[in-house]
């Protein structure tokens, strides 16, 4: 059975891009695979966040998780801190990698351009540019086969491959697995509201850009009768001429399972307004139920929660310290073997 490892990082509220790029791959992967689904707590730190903040947020996404339908008797989950392995193989990666080829990661290059004080002196957080060997670590520790991601994190996985196939050359020993990327065709980059030409994030400062997984019926309403669209009024997909109405018909498409061509015809001979109310009615009818169980495992069942956590955590552990001794043995750190 293939091994399949993902995670999705702490530092916001979970969105529609998230749910849609991917935890709604996990979702048809449990089926058939061996999962291995983290919060991605470590990389929550990256930027600056409260302590609340992030306390909130881990909680929340570990309950999105299940309440959009990951299985715990199927699907491991756990918090990637409580796997202290992912830390220590971040760190011979981090030693195994070029800063110039850190540097050009896309997002570094975006987030660091943020970074300007009111004083107008630049101060870039060194974990922002260590971001993608952390990451690579959470993936290589467990010889995963597949990572499902959305398109934007492409880039960190390629880097993931150049690392892995690197430390197996200099070693001359099979270290690692060199992963494969799954991404949904569809689905794989969900656009902003207002602004379609780029992603739809968590942490995007203008909340009408984005629909959160926890907005009520009227805030998606709200924000899908205001989504940016185009004067044509013509119901078609071309994510060139038209981003907002393509936009719009990805997130229809994808959450009723259905191919864009099918949606277009279905919508070819509407306005635009008929397609927004169609998009608010799907959007809710997916949310509202997953809601009630998110607030019901937080408010209700959350030492059920922290269990299947902890035994997520357990599993994760065995194969990450298998792999981080094995890797320690053949790189030198240990003058007497670890335990393989
Ligand atoms: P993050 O937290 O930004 O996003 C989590 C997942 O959601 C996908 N995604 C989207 N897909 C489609 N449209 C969007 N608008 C959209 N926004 C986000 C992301 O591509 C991602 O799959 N570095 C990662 C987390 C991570 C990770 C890993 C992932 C850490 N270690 C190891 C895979 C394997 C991140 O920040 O994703």
């Amino acid at each position: 059975m293939a091994r399949i490892i993902s995670g999705i990082t702490s530092t916001g509220k979970l969105t529609l891009g998230n749910y849609l790029g991917a935890i709604n791959n996990f979702l048809k992967l449990q089926e058939k695979h061996e999962l291995l689904i983290f919060v991605a707590n470590l990389h929550g730190l990256t930027l600056p966040i409260k302590a609340q903040a992030l306390k909130e947020n881990i909680r929340d996404i570990a309950a999105w998780y299940f309440a959009a339908g990951i299985m715990p008797n199927k699907t491991h989950i756990f918090i990637q801190s409580d796997v202290l392995a992912h830390t220590q193989l971040g760190y011979v990666l981090l030693c195994n990698s070029y800063v110039g080829e850190l540097e050009r990661m896309t997002q570094y290059k975006d987030k660091s351009q943020k970074m300007t004080n009111q004083n107008k002196t630049i101060s870039i957080p060194t974990g922002i540019l260590a971001y993608p060997t952390l990451m690579a670590a959470d993936i290589l520790l467990y010889d995963a086969d597949f990572v499902p991601v959305g398109i934007d994190q492409t880039q960190h996985l390629e880097l993931t491959k150049t690392l892995a196939t690197r430390m197996n050359n200099t070693y001359k020993t099979q270290l690692f697995k060199v992963p494969k990327i799954i991404v949904d065709q569809q689905a794989q980059k969900i656009m902003s509201l207002q602004d379609p030409t780029k992603k739809m994030s968590k942490s995007d400062d203008n909340l009408k850009n984005t629909i959160f997984l926890s907005d009520n019926k009227q805030e998606v309403t709200d924000k899908i009768t205001k989504a940016v669209t185009d004067s044509e009024n013509i119901i078609k997909f071309d994510p060139q001429r038209k981003p907002g109405v393509s936009n719009l018909l990805t997130i229809y498409a994808s959450i009723t399972n259905k191919n864009i061509k099918t949606c277009e015809q279905y919508f070819s001979n509407h306005n635009y307004g008929f397609l927004k109310k169609e998009v608010i009615k799907v959007i809710n009818n997916l949310l509202e139920p997953m809601q009630k169980k998110q607030q019901a495992l937080i408010n209700e069942k959350l030492s059920q929660l922290v269990e299947y956590l902890q035994q997520g955590a357990a599993f994760a552990n065995k194969i990450a310290t298998k792999k981080l001794n094995f890797v320690e043995n053949i790189i030198g750190i240990n003058f007497i073997e670890k335990e393989k």
